[in-house]
This record gives C-alpha cells, structure tokens and sequence, in this order.
C-alpha cells in the first residue's frame, strides 16, 4: 500500500533531523561531534555542552519516535491495534532509528538511537519502556556509564518484550531481537572503550577540552 510506504519513508526523514548537531550548532555555536565521544546524540550534548541544550535533544530525539509511531501509522487504513498496525509501527519506529543513526541531512553519521527508541516503545507499550528504562537507569547510575546503561537494556529487551509486554506475534518479537542486536551494534566503540577501561563518563567540561 502506497500510504505504508509513505509513513516508512516521512518516519525515516523525521528520524533523520540530527538535533545534537542542530541544537549545539545553532545555540551554543559548536559542534558535538568534535567533543566527548563524538556522537550525536543525548549523552553528549549533556556531556559537551550540558543540561540546557541536553534536555531538549533528548526530548526532541524521543519525539522523533513517539510521534512518527503514533502519527504517521495513521496514514494507513489499518485499524488501530490490529496486528497490521502494530507491524506497521514497528516498521515506521524501525526507519525512524534507521533515520536517526545514519541521517540524510548529516552525511549518514547521526546518533545511537537508544532516545529514539525509548520513544518508539513508549509509543508502542509503556510499560515495557518503563521496565527498559528502569533497567538503563539503575545501570547507569551504578556504574556511571550511560553507554553501558543502554547496551544493559538493550541486551534485556527481547525478554521485556516477552515477559512484561507478554508479546506473542513473531513479529514483535523478532523486532525486539533486531533493535537488541541493531543498539549493541551501535555502541561497538563504546564496548571497546568499556573493555579498555577507557570509556567516558557523563560530566566532562568542554572548557577543559579546548
Ligand atoms: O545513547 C548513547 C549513549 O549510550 C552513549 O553515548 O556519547 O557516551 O558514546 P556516548
């Protein structure tokens, strides 16, 4: 159906809007990515630059999912909360991590895609987003590393989506295995970083950097 492709496609060019990038360039006049890990994402704008412009790219990046779940399944003639319709916004929330880890408007180098898909899940089942975020934070907050909150989470997020989701259709499933494997894969330098005892923490002053 043409509308399917259409949402895959808006979801895509939605996921891509880089807003570390955006927000740290156009309010703050630098670049994220020259600073901290280098990644576009959340994490290190808050590192980088702080809460002022990491609250925003973080909400804006789960947005990008929420919203192109939650909106652009609509253009289809499914109904609501059919199995089609779920297939459907696990393939908009798909291309719009696709969209926010290799963006069209930055050369295909964005993000990591864990806020974008915390927001596909809110969308989709809150409280398995709620069992993954709780999981990420209490990581996180034990072990000082965001990174490695995200890889935890990932890592237990088929089984949240069995066990708390209690997700049946192959479907859901088989796309809680692809976002666990497609997360980790995204966080490979961080893993070696992890294993080196090298990786960075959350605060690192950018004045300290320059
Ligand atoms: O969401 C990305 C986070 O898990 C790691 O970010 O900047 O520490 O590589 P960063």
């Amino acid at each position: 159906e043409f509308n399917n492709i259409l949402a895959i496609i808006l979801a895509y060019l939605i996921g891509s809007i880089p807003s570390a990038i955006w927000v740290s360039k156009w309010f703050f006049g630098i670049d994220v990515r020259d600073y901290g890990s280098k990644n576009a994402g959340a994490t290190n704008t808050f590192r980088v630059i702080g809460k002022k412009a990491g609250f925003p790219v973080l909400f804006f990046d789960i947005l990008k999912g929420w919203a192109s779940v939650t909106f652009l399944s609509m253009l289809s003639s499914y109904e609501l909360g059919s199995n089609q319709h779920i297939n459907l916004q696990l393939a908009v929330g798909l291309a719009a991590v696709f969209g926010h880890v290799y963006p069209i408007y930055e050369r295909f180098k964005g993000g990591k895609g864990v806020a974008t898909l915390l927001g596909i899940v809110l969308a989709i089942n809150f409280p398995a987003a709620g069992v993954s975020f709780i999981l990420f934070l209490l990581t996180y907050i034990i072990s000082q590393y965001v990174s490695l909150g995200a890889i935890t989470a990932a890592f237990f997020f088929p089984f949240i989506t069995v066990y708390v989701f209690k997700a049946t259709s192959p479907t859901l499933i088989y796309f809680s295995v692809v976002i666990s494997f497609l997360v980790i894969f995204t966080h490979r330098k961080n893993i070696e970083r992890l294993l080196k005892k090298k990786e960075n923490k959350m605060p690192l002053n950018i004045r300290n950097k320059r």
